[in-house]
């Protein structure tokens, strides 16, 4: 079929409903950074498809915001082919060192060591985002590596220009910099920035050219692979040559969640989000949005999460290692039995002994629809803010902390106050429990690509972008509207300034509730296939954008 040409159109496009059909009527992309949307919006337009633009997308924001995720991390992309009309999970997880263990992380009383779960090689698993491009572009693609990842060598090369979030992130894990020099590249005094303001990454550079030319397998084996384990272990790190070597991404069935006329596609472990939602929205009932009081509602919401976040901390790990019933904790009837306890009028408590503040993750999201139909909702990180810290030298490639996703000890709280069990303990090979969502929404004719980043928050983020979206929000609303979050423990509410609650009322049944600093970075992408409309939306809390650009034919 003849492709008709280009005519750039801004954030919102309107087609002729005479043209109407199955597919969208150009592409929409929405990401965390402008310079990652130009280099997906470049590779669409340059003959790719959505998969080869995820590819340069998440390349891309490796390189211009290396505090989220990159080379050294992992992450979830939910892909649809609609050439086979096929709907996948690519699982990047980082995996467990062959030679870690449950009590990796343990001191010799038997607390949790957080600087060592945290900082450093020790605190990184082996990465997955490598042998993601390679299954991508392999299976998926149409454009070698040479052109997908073309716009990331370019960045990490000439350097990234200084924002006020890149500058903030450098500041707060100027620290950890200090200890490797090969990461001195992102710490706030180097005298590469402060002569040219910009983050120049030439050795990231070569890295990424390297597997543009040899193919992604050069992460996993080859001398880049030798160096990779030869710095973490010279570090204090446990990685062997066999973690490489061993790496496979998987493809999994995604979770589907029928709720009331909408089917929500979304992440299966090892994240724990898409079990998580189907629970809340079960638990929520098929009559929750009619609800005119909407205090009850928030009150029966409230709970809803509550009672997920703990059945996360009880069941769920990686799939690979222990047994998740799915069908089971997925279930109506097993939603039904979450709330036996709950009380209209009281909120239920949480207890515990533990309980820590939660922090707000330092991932990624992006969103992808090309003019075939194809899309991709991927969301990647390295876990906290520039993840262990460290660089791998003579590699540019900056190494996550993704094993603080484990349970270093069973009700222990982790980086984002998450508690576990046995399920989510450390074991070699395993992958840690996530809580990455990226997720797609089927309703009355219109699909929403969306996801965010934010620890723990991911969960309430998409959750609530998705009760938005079913009452016919657009994609504007969905990264605006402000958020509340509950995860069991703390036993608390918190919600953003703007949230409008009715704070006392709630307060009068035992809930507690703390005002924060607004939290997440969702990227939406919607697609109207009755209006033959697109729209894209890049979050106002981040620096990100969204772009559709409108395909018409010439005649
Ligand atoms: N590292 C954050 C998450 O995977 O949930």
């Amino acid at each position: 079929m003849k492709r008709p040409p280009l005519l750039l159109c801004l954030l919102c496009l309107f087609g002729s409903p005479a043209t109407a059909d199955t597919s969208p009527p150009g592409h929409a992309l929405a990401s965390a950074h402008p310079a990652a949307t130009k280099a997906g919006l470049e590779v669409l337009n340059d003959g790719g498809n959505a998969f080869d633009a995820a590819i340069a997308v998440s390349a891309v924001l490796g390189v211009v915001e290396p505090y989220g995720s990159g080379l050294g991390g992992g992450g979830f992309f939910l892909l649809h082919d609609s050439a086979r009309n096929y709907t996948t999970m690519l699982d990047a997880r980082e995996r467990a060192p062959l030679a870690a263990h449950r009590d990796l992380y343990l001191d010799a009383d038997g607390n949790v060591d957080r600087d060592r779960a945290l900082n450093g090689p020790l605190a990184a698993g082996i990465p997955g985002i490598a042998a993601a491009w390679g299954h991508l572009a392999k299976h998926y693609g149409q454009l070698p590596l040479t052109r997908t990842l073309e716009p990331a060598i370019r960045h990490a090369r000439d350097g990234v220009p200084l924002n006020p979030k890149l500058e903030r992130a450098m500041t707060a894990r100027a620290e950890a910099f200090l200890r490797y020099p090969a990461s001195s590249i992102f710490a706030p005094d180097s005298p590469a920035l402060s002569s040219g303001k910009r983050v120049v990454q030439t050795d990231l550079a070569s890295t990424l050219n390297l597997l543009a030319e040899q193919g992604a397998q050069a992460f996993y084996r080859g001398s880049l692979a030798e160096t990779l384990v030869a710095e973490v272990r010279d570090n204090g790190g446990i990685w062997s040559r066999q973690d490489l070597e061993q790496y496979r991404v998987v493809e999994r069935e995604p979770i589907t969640i029928q709720w009331r006329d909408a089917e929500i596609v979304t992440v299966a472990p090892p994240s724990a989000t898409g079990v998580m939602l189907a629970q809340i929205f079960h638990m929520l009932g098929d009559d929750w949005l009619d609800g005119s009081d909407r205090d009850d509602r928030t009150h029966r919401l409230i709970e809803a999460l509550r009672r997920a976040y703990l059945e996360r901390a009880r069941h769920l790990g990686d799939p690979d290692y222990v047994d998740v019933p799915l069908q089971r904790l997925t279930s109506m009837e097993y939603a039904r039995k979450l709330m036996e306890d709950f009380d209209p009028e009281r909120a239920t408590r949480s207890n515990s002994l533990y309980a820590a503040e939660p922090e707000v993750g330092h991932t990624t999201h992006f969103s992808i629809l090309d003019r075939d139909g194809n899309w991709v909702s991927a969301t990647l990180s390295i876990n906290g803010l520039f993840g262990s810290g460290f660089v791998v030298p003579g590699t540019g490639v900056l190494l996550n902390n993704e094993m603080d996703d484990f349970s270093a000890k069973p009700g222990a709280p982790n980086l984002y106050g998450l508690v576990g069990s046995e399920a989510n303990a450390i074991a070699p090979g395993k992958r840690m429990l996530s809580s990455m969502a990226p997720t797609a929404v089927y309703h009355a004719n219109t699909l929403a690509l969306l996801g965010t980043p934010g620890g723990s928050r991911i969960t309430t983020m998409v959750m609530q972008g998705i009760l938005q979206f079913l009452q016919g929000a657009g994609a504007e609303s969905l990264v605006t509207s402000p958020r509340l979050h509950h995860q069991a423990l703390p036993d608390k509410v918190f919600t953003e300034p703007d949230m409008v609650v009715d704070r006392e009322r709630l307060e009068a049944k035992g809930h507690i509730f703390e005002v924060t600093e607004p939290w997440g970075n969702m990227q939406v992408v919607v697609w109207n296939t009755h209006e033959v409309r697109l729209d894209a939306a890049s979050d106002p809390r981040g620096i990100g954008s969204a772009k559709v650009e409108a395909l018409y034919a010439s005649d």
